[in-house]
């Protein structure tokens, strides 16, 4: 059997490290060099984010960091400490779910569904800053998001009927 190399990160030592996600304050005894990605997922029970590359290269994990994306995998906590982190639990219920998690329902825009949770906190912070985009930019916006399983036409749609759903309840408000 051959010998394995063991690699370790050298992260600081544990301390409480506050998160504040989805509205709700945390303390997590965590180095805070470890990613962000981990304190959801293990400590606060938040699998909305997916462990996908952990490079910072496919999107699945994708948070809201004060409103803009981020790429939790690569995330230490302490960069999202003092700051709003939105994950996809914090978006919307099952009995009333956010417009874009309305709109990918609506258009089945998923087959495995790994990348929905990317796709979804993406094209959200898109639509909060322009609640109408071309197809241009919604392109733009997700192209960082990678979909292994080619569901792009539908994920494409699901964007333009969520962004007609953000304005459609912004004309009712
Ligand atoms: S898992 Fe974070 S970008 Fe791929
Ligand atoms: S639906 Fe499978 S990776 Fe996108």
């Amino acid at each position: 059997m051959g010998r394995g190399l063991t690699v370790r990160r050298r992260d600081a030592p544990p301390r409480p490290v506050a998160l504040t996600v989805n509205g709700i304050r945390h303390e997590v005894a965590i180095s805070p060099d470890v990613p962000l990605l981990y304190a959801l997922r293990n400590d606060l029970a938040l699998n909305g984010p997916k462990f996908g590359c952990g490079l910072g290269e496919c999107g699945a994990c994708t948070v809201l960091l004060d409103g803009a994306p981020a790429r939790a995998c690569v995330l230490p906590c302490s960069h999202a400490e003092g700051r709003r982190v939105t994950t996809l639990e914090g978006l919307g219920t099952v009995e009333a779910p956010h417009p874009v998690q309305q709109a990918f329902v609506d258009e089945q825009a998923a087959q495995c569904g790994y990348c929905l949770n990317g796709m979804i906190m993406t094209a959200t912070a898109l639509l909060d800053r322009n609640p109408d985009p071309s197809d241009g930019e919604i392109r733009q916006a997700l192209r960082f998001n990678l979909c292994r399983c080619g569901t792009h036409i539908e994920i494409m749609a699901a964007v333009r009927r969520a962004a007609h759903l953000v304005r459609a309840r912004a004309g009712a408000a």
